[in-house]
């Protein structure tokens, strides 16, 4: 899908169907010249109700308001409403609320977004028919607009949607085909393609960097384990950051294995890592002036007579032992050695993990939803004002000496899950936290994805699977972070 800028005004645009928006059930503007034909097709502008009137060559969609979470919503919902149509050129013009790169962003990402069909195993394949865009510079409420910066925003969007895209594709695939191995060559082809630096370990690489707690996990595996060290580091770096991702590609559990009904769409515990690929994709394409890394741990865990075993104490890369009393609190044991590594070949400004890493932090803020934790409230807080402007979902789960207690081991340093059966996602986060060094806590942001990244039904502009969930946010928090890095005093 192109999508493109253009000075004229819409009615001397020739396309295929105009797509107009009725913005909060609003239809006395001069825009809408169909109200009559809309009321009775019992169209009454619901936020992303469509409604197709071919004679008239216009698509209209509904928005709630003129708010960039409105607007990508609505403009994904148009484009799936011509999905099985023959309708190959669009025009629209701009809907800009309060901030008009964020709006013009937000008409790009819904409809590229929203155009996704993950039909890699279908027979019959999803048909994408709308081609081409031409977005007028006129706006719906008058605003002036310069058309070459809003095609540098409609530009920017694309790859972020594009890379968004990228990750979902990457989340989808089932586990034999998205094998650790599969992983690392296509992050291998990503460095390739983008010109980024890319160092794969395998088991014996593993055992040199004494990664013992990765090494447990993936014992049992047929799959060998990979890790995958992408580096994008450009002339004009102001800040270092590594980006650490949990690649399970599969998780049945291993011998604390997974009741049925859990074990189904554990493909997906693979999604940090391809957030991982995805945001570097993205950065690389844009030409952030950031060195960012990306460091995933890619790998299977199931059971066999030589799985990892609940008993078992694993020694992590940084000396510390672990107990391990459930095999399936695997993701911290394989972040652990990925953090670690990170730290000492980094040294980064900033350390965030993406991971599918509990249950609990489902429970905690719903499947939409992605839990921030770690020791800087400066850092959570600009992280999630980032997600906030970027269109995803973001809450704070604290720390607290109370549940710290709650890892404790009698046998070892750590024990790998808590003694209680509450607050699941913070003590994870905890454990984690027993590998970051004490220079690094107040760099390190852990995000716990296991909610949105994969979601078996639809939702706003996200299809049923997965969401890409983590690379759009951190993107804009890099944009962010570029701007001010440096120019606030630290954030402790
Ligand atoms: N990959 C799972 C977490 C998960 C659950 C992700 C649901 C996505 C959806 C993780 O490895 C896991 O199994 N965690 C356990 C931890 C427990 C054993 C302490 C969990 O959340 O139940
Ligand atoms: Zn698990
Ligand atoms: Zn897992």
């Amino acid at each position: 899908m192109r999508i493109e800028i253009s000075p004229k005004p819409r009615s001397e645009i020739t396309a295929d169907i105009e797509i107009v928006c009725v913005v909060g059930k609003n239809f006395d503007h001069p825009w809408i010249q169909d109200r009559e034909t809309l009321e009775l097709m019992g169209f009454q502008g619901d936020q992303d109700q469509t409604c197709l009137l071919p004679s008239s060559q216009r698509l209209y969609v509904g928005l709630d308001s003129l708010h960039h979470d409105d607007v990508r919503s609505g403009y994904a919902a148009a484009i799936k409403a011509l999905s099985n149509t023959k309708v190959s050129h669009v025009k629209t013009g701009l809907y800009l609320g309060k901030c008009s790169a964020q709006n013009v962003k937000a008409m790009t990402e819904g409809m590229i977004l929203g155009d996704y069909a993950f039909d890699h195993y279908k027979s019959e394949k999803a048909k994408h028919p709308v081609k081409e865009v031409t977005i007028s510079c006129e706006d719906f409420k008058g605003k002036e607009i310069d058309c070459q910066k809003a095609q540098g925003y409609v530009d920017n969007a694309v790859t972020v949607a594009l890379a968004t895209n990228y990750t979902r594709n990457l989340v989808n695939m089932a586990p034999d085909d998205m094998t650790p191995e599969m992983l690392a060559i296509k992050a291998v082809a990503l460095a390739e393609e983008n010109d980024l630096e890319c160092i794969v370990l395998d088991e014996k690489g593993l055992e040199e960097e004494k990664m013992g707690a990765f090494l447990a996990v993936s014992r049992a595996s047929n799959h060998p384990p990979r890790l995958v060290h992408l580096a994008y580091k450009p002339d004009n770096a102001k800040f270092k950051v590594a980006l650490v991702g949990k690649g399970l590609t599969y998780d049945s559990g291993g011998l604390s294995l997974k009741p049925a009904e859990y074990m189904v769409t554990m493909k997906s515990d693979k999604s940090g890592a391809c957030a991982v690929l995805g945001i570097m994709k993205a950065v690389s394409e844009l030409g952030l002036p950031v060195e960012v890394h990306g460091i995933i741990g890619a790998t299977e865990n199931m059971i066999g007579g030589n799985a990892y075993k609940p008993d078992d104490i694993l020694t992590a890369k940084n000396g510390t032992t672990i107990e391990v009393r459930n095999t399936d609190a695997e993701g911290r044991l394989v972040l652990a050695d990925c953090l670690c590594y990170a730290q000492e070949k980094v040294k980064p400004d900033y350390l965030l993990d993406y991971a599918t890493l509990t249950g609990a932090c489902v429970v905690a803020l719903g499947e939409y939803t992605t839990g921030l934790m770690g020791h800087d409230r400066g850092l959570k807080h600009s992280f999630s004002k980032a997600a906030t402007n970027a269109g995803e979902l973001t809450g704070t789960l604290p720390f607290n000496r109370y549940l710290e207690k709650l890892i404790k081991s009698d046998i070892a340093d750590v024990c790998n899950i808590s003694s209680s059966r509450y607050g699941g996602a913070i003590t994870a986060a905890m454990f984690l936290d027993r590998f970051i060094e004490k220079e690094n806590k107040h760099k390190w942001l852990h995000l716990d994805i296991a909610g949105p990244a994969y979601v078996e039904k639809p939702w706003g502009y996200n299809p049923a699977g997965a969401s890409g969930a983590g690379v759009r946010m951190s993107v804009k928090w890099l944009e962010q972070t570029v701007k001010t890095f440096g120019k606030e005093t630290p954030h402790h």
